[in-house]
């Protein structure tokens, strides 16, 4: 009998040190496993690290406003090849961020810089991949669009190589952009959403020049671009130039970088810049959410929805991945 009590005795003392442990060792574990609302809140000592990255990225918007733009393409960019990992931002000649879309992505100092702050904090706690999801929405809110809750708990991929890298070009048509958001998880509506990232930011002009002198080799320009647009934009993208200019892909210059519907209203008058983003306009299953957006003033809440969709995209989970120390390199 007293055995029996012994042994009860000794399993509770067992069960209290193993819950000892977990109280106070899971506060101080990396913000990784499932995703979740705030998770590495209390994770890194006295610090706040969602704190930490709103700093950083403050004051490097206060600096440059077309940071917010650079940090919308690289979560795209991101979550979109191999899920938001921060595949993107691993160096080397064959990694993605060698491959010809991502050439012109931007950004990459933020991300460095934050995660150098939160190393110094609390090593081996923040991945790269929430710091990239963390600094877009930072860079969104502070450019008048919603300060939305982010989840974090992502680790870091080990993988990252170009050919990996399928990201839609700007002539894809409207059926295989829907299609390749599908394949993503994102619905067509979400697809409309996210490519309001395009209210802010701009394209060089390589990218559409198509459009205004030889559309699909017509020689004329695309009858779906408005006149004056055309005109405007082959004032800025002339035939022969030797240098690639770049334009605002939201052509309301007063919105061009804020995070606002504007873009949609340039749509609904054949001012959109990029094919993809004028043929939302057009075709019967995209022009019904253009048109809602273009009029509503909810778009910010919506899009704020939408991208934490699009970070939740093939997440890694614990096994799969790591907290990179660097966010340059595998550890
Ligand atoms: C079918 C989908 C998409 C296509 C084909 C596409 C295409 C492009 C292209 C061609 C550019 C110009 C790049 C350059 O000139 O170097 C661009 C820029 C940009 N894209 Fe997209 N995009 C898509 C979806 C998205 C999404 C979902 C987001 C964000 C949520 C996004 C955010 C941006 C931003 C902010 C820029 C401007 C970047 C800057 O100024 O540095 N795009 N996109």
């Amino acid at each position: 009998m007293s055995d029996v009590t012994d042994t009860k005795k000794k399993s509770m003392k067992g069960l209290a040190v193993v819950v000892l442990v977990v109280v106070l060792v899971l506060p101080l574990g990396p913000c990784q496993g499932a995703l979740q609302d705030g998770y590495c809140k209390g994770k890194c000592g006295s610090t706040d690290v969602e704190d930490t990255i709103k700093n950083v990225v403050l004051s490097k918007f206060n600096q440059d406003r077309s940071i917010v733009a650079a940090l919308l393409r690289m979560q795209f960019h991101d979550c979109f090849v191999k899920g938001c990992d921060a595949s993107i931002l691993l160096d080397g000649s064959s990694s993605e961020k060698a491959a010809i879309p991502n050439l012109s992505v931007r950004g990459y100092d933020i991300i460095d810089e934050a995660k150098a702050a939160l190393e110094k904090a609390c090593p081996g706690v923040v991945s790269c991949a929430d710091i990239i999801i963390a600094a877009t929405r930072d860079a969104v809110s502070f450019s008048g669009g919603e300060r939305y809750e982010i989840q974090t708990g992502r680790k870091d991929g080990l993988v990252s190589q170009a050919s990996n890298v399928n990201l839609p070009s700007p002539s894809i048509s409207v059926s295989d952009s829907i299609a390749a958001f599908a394949k993503k998880g994102l619905t067509t509506e979400d697809m409309v959403l996210l490519l309001g990232g395009h209210t802010v930011g701009v394209a060089h002009c390589s990218l559409f020049q198509d459009r205004l002198y030889n559309y699909q080799g017509t020689g004329q320009r695309d009858p779906n671009m408005s006149l004056l647009l055309a005109v405007t934009l082959s004032l800025r993208c002339p035939k022969n130039a030797s240098v690639d200019n770049t334009a605002n892909l939201d052509q309301n210059p007063l919105s061009a970088l804020v995070v606002d519907n504007d873009y949609y209203k340039q749509l609904l008058l054949r001012r959109g810049v990029l094919q993809i983003d004028q043929a939302l306009a057009m075709d019967a299953r995209t022009r019904p959410t253009v048109a809602s957006l273009a009029s509503r003033s909810d778009f910010t809440s919506q899009f704020a929805e939408a991208m934490v969709k699009l970070g939740a995209v093939e997440v890694l989970t614990d096994e799969q991945g790591q907290i990179r120390r660097s966010c340059r390199s595998v550890n």
